[in-house]
């Protein structure tokens, strides 16, 4: 028996070792030893072997302009919205493309290898849809690139952007997106839900809202979302991105809306590095963090999982498409501390996440697409801790990134030997 490539070794994020055989660009065994011949042997001993970091939120088109034309001076969502207004024209195919193949290799280097992004199709042009749709093309053999049509400037407040999202979907764009909260009035929010919803039922899509980036505790959009969904038939298909106005507000109605949440099947998407950045900036102290309420979703038997939105761009600053870093910040600012929690901040940046856009090749099972990353660490929890070192990644099949053992190539002076972050926890 020949595989065409073999991990040795390593430890699945339930804690079992495993070797994990590959043929044709699936997994073909994962056994405690695969002692057979193979075209590639990688070795990940002492290392945790886990299914891709996967991206459930994020904006390709404006990632890498940071400083283009210039920078978000009051830090907030609404200057960075028309600061991007302000980039649009200067927007050229090329641009976004390079721009956007640039970020893939990024993401490559951290083992992530599914990403949704939304499109902003608020531009008569369409050049960014065009753009990012052979995007998705070029990096098809390695990432799951998944698009969703977002009218950035309001599905009616802008006058073209109803017919321009869909001609984006015509186009081939995969996810119904809106943007309620930033319509002219509470009630064109609410009817842009039901439209949006209505076009994703008509077209068998999926349906993926930024809902309520605000502080407004008014802002209930997500009730409409919800309502919607079961009106529809949409189960299991639509996702809330951000909520953050659940942060603010009041807890009986919060009290009746999580169950219906519940009850509709609809997913929640929080990008904790971006809420944390980008809320509370009308507030003096106390200030709040603007994250929707991950763990009592949680305990509601919600779907969550954590987006990064934003990679030097008009709204952040940094990023270097580390998933370990996004889950990192949610754990904080939802004080997900203990071990289960922590390890389900984990799942959120891979299976839960995956489970949200759909992925049905995704997972460390037989039969599925061979892509996983080898990490410099013994656990999921160690994995965050450390924000570990990717040190193999694998995608459909192929090895795609390789990287040293950083914590071995380091010595400090004075001292022999090498130093070591990695901790036993005591059973
Ligand atoms: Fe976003």
């Amino acid at each position: 028996m020949s595989f065409d490539l073999i991990v040795k070794g390593g430890i699945l994020p339930d804690g079992r070792a495993a070797d994990i055989a590959v043929s044709g660009g699936t997994i073909a065994a994962i056994e405690p030893s695969i002692q057979a011949e193979a075209g590639r042997i990688v070795d990940a001993s002492d290392c945790l072997v886990a299914p891709p970091f996967v991206d459930p939120h994020f904006h390709m088109d404006a990632t890498l302009s940071y400083g283009i034309p210039r920078i978000n001076a009051s830090g907030t969502l609404l200057e960075g919205i028309a600061l991007w207004g302000e980039l649009k024209p200067l927007l050229t195919h090329e641009a976004v493309k390079e721009r956007a193949l640039a970020y893939c290799d990024w993401a490559v280097s951290m083992g992530l290898l599914a990403i949704r992004t939304h499109v902003d199709t608020c531009d008569d042009r369409l050049l960014a849809v065009e753009a990012l749709l052979e995007v998705k093309r070029d990096v098809a053999p390695y990432i799951d690139l998944q698009l969703v049509a977002f009218p950035q400037d309001g599905l009616y407040r802008d006058r073209t952007a109803r017919a321009n999202t869909i001609r984006a979907l015509d186009m081939g764009v995969d996810v119904v997106g809106g943007i309620p909260h930033f319509e002219r009035t509470m009630a064109d929010g609410t009817r842009s839900v039901t439209d949006l919803c209505e076009i994703a039922a008509t077209r068998g899509l999926m349906v993926d809202m930024h809902c309520d980036e605000t502080d407004d505790p008014l802002s209930r959009h997500i009730e409409q979302l919800a309502y919607e969904t079961q009106r529809l038939g949409l189960q299991g298909r639509v996702a809330g991105s951000h909520l953050s106005s659940m942060h603010s507000m009041d807890n009986y109605y919060v009290s009746k809306l999580l169950p219906l949440i519940a009850e509709a099947q609809v997913a929640a998407i929080p990008n904790p590095l971006i809420n944390i950045m980008l809320q509370g900036r009308h507030d003096t102290f106390p200030k709040r963090r603007g994250m929707t309420r991950v763990k009592e979703m949680l305990a509601h038997g919600i779907r969550v999982g954590f987006g990064q939105d934003c990679v030097l761009d008009p709204w952040y600053s940094l990023g270097t498409a580390d998933m370990l870093d996004v889950a990192f910040m949610g754990l904080h600012v939802a004080q997900m501390s203990h071990p289960d929690e922590m390890r389900k901040c984990f799942d959120m940046v891979t299976v839960e996440s995956a489970a949200i856009m759909g992925l049905d090749h995704y997972g460390l099972e037989i039969g599925k697409a061979a892509s996983l990353v080898v990490l410099d660490a013994a656990n999921p929890v160690e994995a965050l801790r450390l924000r570990a070192e990717r040190l193999c990644v694998v995608a459909k099949g192929k090895v795609v990134a390789e990287r040293e053992r950083r914590d071995t190539s380091l010595s400090i002076a004075g001292r022999p030997g090498t130093i070591n972050r990695r901790h036993k926890l005591p059973d």
